[in-house]
């Protein structure tokens, strides 16, 4: 693929990936491109764990399913989150940020709107809402072939230190790098961060990949092969839009914001907006 349709393809799959194992030589090129990313005096603080293994993939998405499950019943992820919601598509294209929910059972979707309310929680908790969500995301890191928890080495990760926000910003670039090189391979991934949410959850997940103390678990990916028959799932989200180039980009002094044009990525001066294929599932976390 050409270097601009990778980065206007790259996208976080949501739904179920195929049950193939990923490739040996696949799974090193993600964390070959890894390596190739930029870090400070080139410390390279990232470290990787590729999980392949059955039994622990299964021990990763019990734990992932029961903080979705926890986040979403006692309401800590609506009202955590509750600034990158978006109600409507108009909303949506005229924000051209967040998320939108545009898919649910039709029965929860005259509540859209009170779900950040303490009605709009009890309501969601009797329809079973976060049961679901939390056994759907249980099934979707169960059934994804590879785990990749990336860590970073303590002695390069300080936060509050400079050095330790480079670090985190290095990881970013490795992450990016990895994330790219899916959208080349046919791959898909997603983060997999309810458990981040619930400390002795995380800890946790550090356990069962048994981490040394001088690193710290940073995040953690389900990966695969994204099936071409991409169906949606009954709770479904979107994010394709990107905002246009005068809502956030400046020239020469931020007074005057750059002009919407056509550019090399999008092309259009609607704002960056990428195919519209039918997204992979997403019922999964957001
Ligand atoms: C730091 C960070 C955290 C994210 N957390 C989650 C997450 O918890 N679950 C998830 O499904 N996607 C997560 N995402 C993916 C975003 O939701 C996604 O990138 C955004 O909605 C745009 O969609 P796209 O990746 O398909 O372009 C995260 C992305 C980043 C960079």
């Amino acid at each position: 693929m050409d270097f601009f349709d990778v980065v206007k393809n790259r996208r976080t799959t949501n739904g179920p990936f195929l049950p193939d194992p990923v490739k040996p030589e696949h799974q090193r090129a993600l964390v070959e491109a890894a390596a190739m990313a930029p870090s400070h005096f080139n410390s390279q603080p990232w470290r990787f764990a590729l999980i392949d293994d059955k039994e622990r993939i299964g021990e990763i998405a019990r734990i992932s399913g029961e903080s979705m499950t926890k986040l979403m019943e006692d309401g800590t992820f609506w009202k955590r989150y509750r600034p990158y919601f978006r109600f409507s598509e108009a909303e949506m294209e005229e924000r051209r940020d967040g998320i939108f929910i545009d898919q649910m059972p039709s029965v929860l979707k005259p509540f859209r709107k009170q779900i950040f309310s303490n009605t709009g929680q009890s309501i969601m908790n009797r329809f079973g809402v976060p049961k679901t969500l939390g056994e759907d995301n249980r099934k979707l890191v169960a059934n994804s072939p590879l785990i990749l928890a990336v860590m970073l080495d303590k002695n390069e990760y300080r936060p509050g230190e400079l050095s330790g926000f480079y670090s985190v910003f290095g990881m970013g670039a490795a992450v990016e790098n990895i994330w790219l090189a899916t959208a080349e391979l046919g791959m898909g991934i997603q983060f997999v961060s309810t458990p981040m949410e619930i400390p002795e959850n995380w800890r946790r997940i550090e356990e069962i990949i048994s981490m040394p103390d001088d690193l710290a678990l940073m995040a953690v990916y389900r990966l695969g092969y994204v099936p071409e028959d991409k169906k949606r799932p009954t709770i479904d989200w979107q994010s394709r839009q990107r905002k246009r180039l005068s809502q956030f980009v400046f020239r020469n002094s931020c007074d005057v914001s750059e002009d919407d044009g056509a550019g090399l990525v999008d092309g259009s001066p609607e704002g960056f907006e990428r195919d519209v294929r039918p997204g992979p599932g997403r019922a999964d976390s957001l």
